[in-house]
């Protein structure tokens, strides 16, 4: 197969299904092995080194304006979720595509203002705010603040007040539906940590309704992530217009926008189907919205940033122990915790494909863990040392959730757009994870008195 042409399996687990997710990428087959963008991962990975992380621009644009697109006839706003991929290049591509911002920490805000983000286009989500972070947000002029506690709803308050700052509202309500998804990221059955529970809404809106620096403008939810099928959405929402309608009948008018949460689902396995479809989506919670009467904010992560992002990896040796092949690899679970922690499958392939003939192997990383390894018992072509393998659909929820775990360095992250490439954060040199610590705290200490 010549350049341009997206390319088949390499003995992987599904010839079909691989160039899929290699479309999904904005991945092609040149003479030099995998480009994105007109650039070779080879040569990011020669010149940049491994393990590294490589996001498209232009996959991530393909995305937003699909989700748009889908969307075009039900008046809202995409807030992108910014825990999925915080890299300031990210956060600048989606502020340029038009996007507000998901945010769960004053530090998320810190990224987005660094990237060019008004405060008012932020929506601040999450379980537990601190007393710092609502000053901080509400200072800066936050657009919204998802509460999801009375007594958090009631420290907003009081923040508010203190910093004479009309702040406004969102309650995350808890609508009690299940999804079918990794139990560690659904959110929104009976019985888990987020939302404000059905029961306990209109005592939120009425609280809200006679503080005098507390306004009431969304009423919102975020069912779990990496869901395919639209129809928890239109369940949960049902629920959430349901309560529109008594919260108006109880006097609430300012409500502005219903936030729908994020949680569509991508293509990580060869076979599996093309992730959320946009448009089936639009189509449940388009006639809701309108009988609302409210625009919707959708706040997606993945759906944005998951497949455009790959994570590149060398491979450091081989080895056969207890009936097993092993490919030991320089990217750990430091760098991508999604398969030790979810079990969660990103297809693995050749960045140069050498056409040797597969079999079963296990992908694991340095890392003192059983429980560090990319891939177990995968189809993959033999490889030999010194080879690049890419983990593909790496994007959301990769060099974020990374860690220094063994005092290893955090990857480097790049992006390829139209052709050319940029390094947007250097691998982390070693010395940096250490140098403020101290040795010999106490020994400081009398030094200094
Ligand atoms: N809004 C809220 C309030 C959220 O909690 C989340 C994700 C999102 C939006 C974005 O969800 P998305 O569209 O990306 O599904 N680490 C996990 C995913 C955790 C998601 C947490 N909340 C993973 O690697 O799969």
């Amino acid at each position: 197969m010549g350049e341009g042409v997206l390319m088949a399996g390499q003995g992987g687990s599904g010839a079909g299904g691989q160039a899929s997710l290699l479309a999904d990428a904005g991945l092609l087959l040149g003479p030099d092995g995998l480009m994105m963008a007109g650039v070779p991962l080879a040569q990011i990975a020669r010149e940049v080194g491994t393990p590294a992380y490589v996001y498209n621009a232009e996959t991530i644009r393909r995305q937003f304006r699909a989700l748009e697109a889908a969307f075009a006839a039900i008046p809202h706003r995409v807030c992108y979720a910014v825990k999925a991929n915080s890299n300031l290049a990210v956060l600048r591509l989606m502020h340029d595509l038009g996007a507000g911002a998901d945010l769960v920490s004053a530090g998320e805000m810190r990224r987005a203002l660094a990237a060019g983000f008004a405060a008012q286009s932020l929506v601040f989500s999450g379980v537990g705010k601190t007393v710092d972070e609502l000053d901080e947000t509400v200072s800066a002029g936050i657009g919204q603040v998802n509460v999801e506690s009375l007594e958090e709803l009631k420290l907003l308050g009081a923040v508010a007040a203190r910093l004479d700052r009309i702040t406004s509202v969102g309650i995350r309500v808890n609508p009690d539906v299940t999804t079918d998804t990794h139990p560690y990221i659904s959110t929104s059955h009976g019985g888990i940590k987020f939302g404000v529970p059905h029961d306990q809404v209109r005592a939120a809106a009425d609280y809200i309704r006679d503080h005098p620096y507390l306004r009431l403008t969304a009423v919102a939810m975020h069912l779990g992530s990496q869901l395919l099928d639209p129809a928890p959405y239109a369940e949960a929402l049902g629920k959430l217009v349901a309560l529109v309608k008594a919260l108006r009948a109880a006097g609430v008018s300012t409500l502005e926008s219903l936030d729908i949460g994020g949680g569509l689902g991508i293509r990580y396995q060869p076979e599996a189907g093309p992730g959320m479809d946009p448009s089936a989506l639009a189509a449940v919670v388009g006639p809701l919205a309108a009988e609302a009467g409210l625009p919707v904010t959708m706040e997606p992560g993945r759906f944005l940033v998951g497949s455009a992002g790959v994570l590149l990896t060398e491979v450091l040796y081989r080895k056969h122990s207890g009936g097993r092949d092993f490919v030991i690899v320089d990217a750990a679970m430091n760098d991508l915790l999604r398969p030790s922690l979810y079990k969660a499958h990103h297809e693995i392939v050749e960045v140069v494909p050498a056409g040797r003939p597969a079999g079963p192997v296990d992908v694991v990383g340095p890392i003192c863990e059983t429980g560090d390894f990319l891939a177990l018992e995968r189809i993959l072509p033999a490889v030999e040392p010194g080879e690049r393998l890419a983990a593909l659909c790496a994007g959301a929820y990769g060099f974020a959730m990374s860690s220094n775990y063994n005092t290893r360095g955090r990857a480097a992250e790049v992006i390829v757009d139209g052709g050319r490439w940029a390094v947007v954060r250097p691998r982390e040199s070693v010395d940096s994870l250490f140098a403020s610590e101290t040795a010999d705290p106490f020994a400081t200490l009398s030094d200094n008195g």
